[in-house]
């Protein structure tokens, strides 16, 4: 099954995003490759989630996120929103928040202001729907890319 992690990570191109959650007066975020446009009409974002994750919770009770877009510099960024359990997550970059009242990271290159629309089940993951309400681009630069970030997500560990 290495190969198989290997070549989904280098072959199967996506971006990298730090997702900003919300529930009343907590904020958190999280980075994340599996992002993807699925509707036109409305404009659907799928963001998939493993439950676990203590922004899973507040996305769950919240119900809007930010979808940020990392650039190709901001390697330091991704590994820290990639860690959980920190003590201050958020006092890493600049957070404002948006028309939803997601947290939006402001040295990203664009971002997505969503409200979440419904979820569905994927395996060890969830498909978390999201309507995009808002965009902005807010830097210039190049995405980063997931095939870029080598072993930052320990991924490999997760294939039987
Ligand atoms: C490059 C990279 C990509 C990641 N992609 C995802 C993803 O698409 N979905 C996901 O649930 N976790 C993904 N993760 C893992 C989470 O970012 C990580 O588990 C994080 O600690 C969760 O934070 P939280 O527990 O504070 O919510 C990724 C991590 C990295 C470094």
């Amino acid at each position: 099954m290495h190969k198989v992690n290997e070549l989904l990570q280098q072959m199967l191109s996506q971006g990298v995003y730090v997702v900003g959650v919300v529930d009343g007066s907590e904020t958190n975020a999280f980075t994340a490759a599996w992002v993807m446009q699925v509707s036109f009409a409305p404009v659907l974002l799928a963001i998939s989630i493993n439950p676990e994750h203590h922004s899973y919770r507040l996305l769950k009770k919240g119900g809007v996120c930010s979808v940020n877009v990392l650039s190709q510099q901001q390697m330091l960024l991704a590994e820290h929103f990639g860690r959980s359990g920190l003590e201050d997550k958020m006092a890493q970059g600049t957070w404002t928040a948006t028309v939803t009242g997601a947290p939006v990271l402001q040295e990203s290159l664009a971002y997505f202001d969503c409200k979440v629309r419904h979820e569905v089940a994927a395996g060890d993951h969830q498909l978390v729907i999201c309507e995009v309400i808002d965009a902005r681009q807010l830097n210039a630069g190049s995405p980063m890319l997931y095939s870029d970030t080598g072993t930052m997500d320990n991924s490999a560990e997760f294939y039987e």
